[in-house]
């Protein structure tokens, strides 16, 4: 028999043997390279980017979260960064006393408002409304955030008109009846003059993960409740300056809108809120606050 016959042979009564040993030997090295050849094409796609000078927005998702390669384990800030002095302003408990008095009664003045001024408003106090959402904490500092800010009549109005064409198709077949039903008191509908009117529209994009300079995948700890801090935070900035804001979250628009603004596929729209001055007709519901005995448990 030679060794032609003895192969055929042995794959004729092997071949399950065979087979199997083959895939086995596949997925062992399928997983074992996986890392080194995410990087490689994270490397190859950015040198491309490079070259062409694009913008580089990730386009591919790599799931290495979970990762345990003890060559890939480092922070994703240096570990040696340096822990400095934080001295705050001393205040005595007098001045703190009235600074909550005074926070307060700011804050309980802000209402959400549907009808806005075509004013415009100057694009430094955007930018500052935006630092200071900026400033906001984030699960192992990713800050998993981006604000998208328009101000340009078309892209406002492209906006408009995608989120009226998802909200009529809400109100009337995906929405409850029951959710219908609750928002009647606050007069919402599915057409929004407002995202024309309104001087500026303020997007929150939600960033799930991003991309280490080695080609990691970053995970976001925490993405969702440090978005909606930092949202919170440019909420408090808008009142405190003297503006008025929209918070809404416009259902289904997700994906129509991130291709608009040509936002990466690991961001997700939160929120839309117009922002600027209340148009001088502006009504709002005379809802009330649940009282601080219904909100606060002391212990
Ligand atoms: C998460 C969230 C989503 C909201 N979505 C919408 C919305 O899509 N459209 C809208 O008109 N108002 C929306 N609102 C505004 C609420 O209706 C409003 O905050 C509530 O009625 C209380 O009124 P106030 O903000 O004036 O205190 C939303 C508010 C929050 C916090």
């Amino acid at each position: 028999m030679n060794i032609i016959s003895l192969t055929v042979w042995t794959l004729e009564n092997n071949c399950f043997t065979v087979y199997t040993a083959l895939i086995v030997c596949f997925v062992g090295f399928t997983i074992f390279h996986k890392n080194k050849l995410e990087a490689h094409y994270r490397s190859l796609a950015e040198k491309k980017f490079n070259k062409t000078g694009a913008k580089r927005i990730p386009d591919r998702e790599f799931p290495d979260d979970g990762d345990d390669d003890p060559e890939l384990l480092v922070p994703a800030i240096p570990e040696d960064t340096p822990h400095i002095p934080y001295k705050p302003i001393k205040r005595t408990d007098d001045e703190i006393l009235e600074r909550s008095r005074e926070y307060y009664e700011l804050m309980a003045q802000r209402r959400t408002v549907r009808s806005f001024s075509k004013e415009p408003i100057p694009e430094e106090i955007l930018k500052n409304i935006i630092k200071t959402a900026g400033t906001s904490p984030s699960g192992a500092h990713t800050e998993p955030w981006t604000f998208v800010v328009v101000q340009d009549p078309d892209v406002k109005s492209a906006i408009r008109n995608i989120v009226e064409e998802e909200e009529d198709l809400n109100y009337n077949k995906r929405m409850s009846r029951q959710w219908v039903t609750d928002l009647k008191p606050f007069g919402t509908k599915p057409e929004k003059p407002y995202l024309s009117d309104a001087p500026a529209l303020l997007l929150v994009f939600r960033q799930a993960y991003s991309w280490r300079d080695d080609g990691k995948k970053r995970m976001h700890y925490y993405n969702e409740i440090s978005t909606a801090i930092a949202t919170g935070f440019l909420l408090a900035a808008i009142q405190y300056c003297g503006l008025a804001s929209l918070t809404s979250t416009p259902l289904n628009c997700n994906s129509r809108l991130r291709d608009l603004l040509s936002r990466p596929v690991n961001e997700r729209l939160e929120l839309l809120l117009p922002v600027g001055r209340p148009h001088e007709d502006a009504t709002v519901p005379d809802i009330q606050r649940k009282p601080l005995q219904e909100i606060m448990v002391k212990i």
